[in-house]
């Protein structure tokens, strides 16, 4: 039976619960635990949900490497045709070893280094999406140097309120992010006498996990205004990127559809010829996973009852670090009456919890998913506390494929070196 939760792919069998036709209680037996486990179907059903929105509209999609960049993630988007959106280098060639082309890479972030530029240039990126001035001249500078020409936008800053977490807004005015409105018109003039810069063009993104499209229809009606100031100054641009940010059901957020987000944002952008990116993340991967441990102890303490799981915040940072929450199920129901857990990893350090007063029927060695951890869980993870990275599976229907193995201790210091 489907089970009122949030990743599509995920219901109750006869040996607890399955993603897809594959059982947790195997993946755990098999791998070990803490693991991060991720379903093809879940996947590929979220980038439908994407483009199917998009029909009839010339429009790329590139995935936002940060959220999740296992090579087997990025090579089912490649395979569905996704372009993708990297802040690093070795975002580059992650994407590139996964099968991505580079013709449909966006550079964005506001730190890109000489080397960096270079290796995107070399590899012939789609776009650099700008952030300052001394980085426009940094990119002129090294594509003079290597003879190449760059393909350029500048991420504008439309001041707008996303109305999402502080530490995810990033297009408010006092952000790192992006050039100020009034500061873009004089850049593109800039960059328009650069025989090393080919404008290509315009980008903005104003925060992660939004639930209401409305901000971003504002932005994009603001980006629409400079796009047609652009035009009259004789600049045309080849596309305009709307980001990324589209929220996810993590409890109970009803976030909109693909389709329910995008009607405002095409709407906004209708009759303009230029081809429309956009940035997606979480709302590609979010639901499309979920990060499975075990019960060490359970430890009833004087006000709290803890179950102290084999998970922790290097595992899964975001409970410790945006006190968000992931909604947890027991893999084995049991008939026990459930009791208030505060769910803890191992870690020495107050701050590492995964959730607060989970009412779950539990006992030492049994199993909890983590749901909604596709996004901004591994990619976040660290080995703090000397612990090995988690083991990643991909299901892909009755199939189970270790898409990275857990990461053994020796391998943890293997190049450090102590002094002679
Ligand atoms: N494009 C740009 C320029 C971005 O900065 C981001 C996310 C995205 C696209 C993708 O946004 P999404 O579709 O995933 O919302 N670690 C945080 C989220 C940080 C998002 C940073 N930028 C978290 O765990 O909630």
């Amino acid at each position: 039976a489907p089970l009122p939760h949030v990743i599509p792919t995920l219901s109750q069998g006869a040996a607890g619960l399955q993603l897809e036709q594959v059982a947790l209680s195997d993946i755990a037996a098999q791998f070990g635990s803490p693991t991060y486990v991720y379903s093809r179907a879940a996947l590929t059903a979220a980038w439908h949900n994407w483009v199917s929105a998009l029909e009839g509209r010339n429009a790329l999609v590139c995935y936002a490497v940060k959220a999740n960049s296992n090579l087997a993630v990025l090579n089912v988007f490649a395979r569905l045709g996704a372009g993708f959106d990297i802040v690093s280098g070795g975002e580059l060639a992650r994407v590139l070893a996964a099968g991505g082309r580079a013709d449909r890479v966006v550079f964005s972030g506001v730190g890109k280094s000489r080397a960096e530029m270079a290796q995107a240039l070399r590899a012939g990126i789609h776009c650099f999406n700008l952030e300052s001035a001394p980085e426009l001249d940094r990119l002129e500078a090294v594509a003079a140097e290597l003879g190449l020409q760059a393909a350029i936008a500048f991420r504008v800053n439309p001041a707008v309120d996303p109305k999402t977490h502080p530490y995810i807004s990033t297009g408010l005015r006092d952000n790192k992010f992006g050039v100020a409105f009034e500061d873009a018109l004089a850049l593109y003039r800039k960059a328009a006498a650069s025989k090393h810069l080919r404008i290509s063009g315009i980008a903005c993104h104003i925060g992660s996990q939004l639930l209401d499209p409305a901000p971003m229809a504002e932005a994009a009606a603001k980006v629409r205004g400079l796009v047609e100031q652009l035009e009259r100054e004789g600049i045309h641009l080849d596309h305009i990127d709307l980001g990324g940010g589209l929220g996810i059901r993590y409890s109970d957020e009803v976030p909109p559809t693909g389709r329910d987000y995008l009607a405002p944002l095409l709407a906004a952008m209708a009759g303009r010829p230029e081809q429309l990116c956009f940035e997606p993340g979480r709302s590609l991967v979010g639901n499309a996973g979920l990060l499975l441990t075990r019960v060490e102890f359970l430890k009833p303490g004087a006000t709290k009852n803890f179950a102290i799981v084999d998970a922790a915040m290097n595992d899964l940072a975001r409970p410790a670090l945006y006190d968000a929450y992931h909604e947890m199920l027991a893999v084995q129901p049991r008939d026990t009456p459930p009791v208030s857990y505060e769910i803890v990893g191992p870690i020495c350090e107050s701050g590492d919890f995964l959730g607060h007063e989970r009412a779950l029927s539990l006992a030492e060695g049994d199993l909890i998913a983590i749901l909604s951890a596709g996004a901004y869980g591994m990619t976040m993870s660290s080995n703090y506390n000397t612990r090995g990275r988690c083991a990643e599976v991909m299901v892909d229907g009755d199939q189970l494929h270790l898409i990275r193995p857990r990461e053994s201790i020796d391998s943890l210091f293997a190049t450090e070196r102590v002094l002679p």
